[in-house]
């Protein structure tokens, strides 16, 4: 290694992921492991789990830097432009881990040589930005601790595959093992005690079912009163029905969810909003019971639900992470934009909104409403099958703002230094 005083950085960007079927409950804190026998469990609790990364562009990802340099004193990191501890045994795991698997880098153009027992001594800086609620229930420490990992990999020029990868991103965050691929990822748990069986395989990429479109309604974008953490960890202790879910219910939902992705949308439709509200009531059957969805999120549900009925086979599905905002899937861009309009009509913007910022995404969706102005929203017809004395229920200002993406990618490295989030010749934050 070169004592010269340079920085070398990495940057990569990484969107949030929702599972379609729902991953609650740990058998081991450290490893992030789904649930053992410790309360009587086979090591197969919740055998798998299956997310779709959705694409949000530039809404809603996380966007990490990652630097090395012989000028840094210790390791630090900055979350969201805030500096925070990195002495957590999550950000630890993952830190000891990738520095093991660590080879030579070398910049010719920048004169750096560095080598791989250099790893071990050298300290790195790291900037993360989430663009959309953190620890709101939006999967934020999801795709925080797949961009972190993928970053500090390629900063280390460490060899290994996504699958590898999962299992350290894994014991950042539990959802984490998903977030390393784009479109459907399978978390496998495996059985072993150290956890190296349990890690993600993609099932389909973004582009096997691209016409599905994903609308998010951000309810709230608080943090969560319960954290995933604590709330898993009071399920297991506490709620009976979580036995019942992982023995009976999830294995079988497992091999249905995959056999629907093959494009069956009304298979994975019910499958999801089953899963949402299995997961949900487990919360509620939780002791104390967590309630993570709202007034909004329930009216929601009832309003897709009608419309799905109505239709006879369903056209949109819904879930919920452990918080109130709904994420909601069509099945093509025509119901996509029903659906809109639809959610429009329930939930207008207060007057004083910019419409642009109230539907972020694809606004070309908002095009196809019809719409140009939060006047226009006033004028929205009425969604069928709603009795007249049900047409003046809407819910102004229950819903912060709308984002309209598609299934996406998983994380991408970014080469233009003017995005990266440190500074390259100091490593601090910009
Ligand atoms: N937790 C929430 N957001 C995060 C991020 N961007 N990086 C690491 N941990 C996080």
């Amino acid at each position: 290694m070169n004592q010269k005083k340079w920085v070398l950085m990495a940057t990569a960007q990484t969107p949030t992921n929702i599972a379609v079927i729902k991953y609650w409950g740990k058998r081991d804190e450290t490893l992030i492991l789904t649930i053992t026998a410790a309360i009587g469990m086979r090591p197969w609790f919740y055998p798998l789990m299956i997310s779709v990364s959705p694409l949000i562009q530039t809404t809603f990802c996380t966007t990490t830097t990652v630097a090395v340099s012989p000028l840094f004193h210790q390791d630090r990191m900055w979350l969201n432009g805030k500096e925070m501890s990195l002495s957590g045994i999550r950000y630890q795991n993952c830190l000891r881990e990738i520095r093991s698997r660590a080879n030579d880098v070398e910049d010719e153009k920048k004169g750096i040589k560095i080598e791989k027992k250099d790893w071990e001594k050298l300290h790195v800086h790291i900037a993360s930005y989430n663009n959309f609620p953190t620890a709101a229930g939006l999967a934020s420490s999801a795709a925080g601790f797949a961009c972190l990992v993928f970053a500090l990999a390629k900063l280390m020029n460490v060899k290994d595959d996504e699958g590898k990868l999962s299992t350290i991103a894994r014991q950042g965050s539990g959802s984490a093992c998903r977030s390393l691929f784009g479109g459907f990822v399978k978390w496998i748990t495996g059985n072993k005690e150290d956890g190296s069986d349990s890690f993600s395989v993609q099932l389909a990429d973004e582009k096997h079912w691209d016409d599905l479109v994903i609308i998010i309604a951000v309810v709230s974008s608080r943090q969560k009163e319960t954290s995933s953490t604590t709330g898993m960890r009071e399920s297991v202790e506490t709620s009976m029905f979580i036995e019942h879910r992982a023995k009976d219910v999830v294995p079988q939902r497992i091999i249905q969810m995959e056999e629907a992705i093959t494009r069956d949308f009304p298979s994975v439709a019910r499958l999801t909003c089953a899963d949402s509200n299995q997961f949900h009531a487990v919360c509620l059957d939780t002791c104390p019971p967590i309630f993570y969805m709202n007034d909004t999120s329930h009216r929601i549900i009832s309003y897709v639900e009608k419309w799905n009925r109505s239709e006879g086979t369903p056209q949109v599905a819904y879930t919920f992470d452990a918080g109130p905002n709904a994420v909601l899937i069509a099945r093509n861009r025509n119901i996509a934009t029903q659906l809109l309009q639809r959610l429009l009509f329930y939930f207008p913007p207060p007057l004083d909104t910019d419409l642009n910022s109230y539907v972020l995404g694809d606004a070309s969706i908002l095009k196809d409403v019809g719409i140009q102005s939060v006047k226009d929203v006033e004028y929205l017809p009425q969604p069928p099958g709603i009795s007249n004395n049900n047409a003046s229920l809407k819910y102004k200002g229950d819903v912060n703002y709308f984002i309209c993406t598609k299934p996406g990618r998983g994380p991408v490295l970014l080469s233009d230094e003017s995005q990266a989030l440190l500074n390259a010749e100091t490593g601090l934050p910009k």
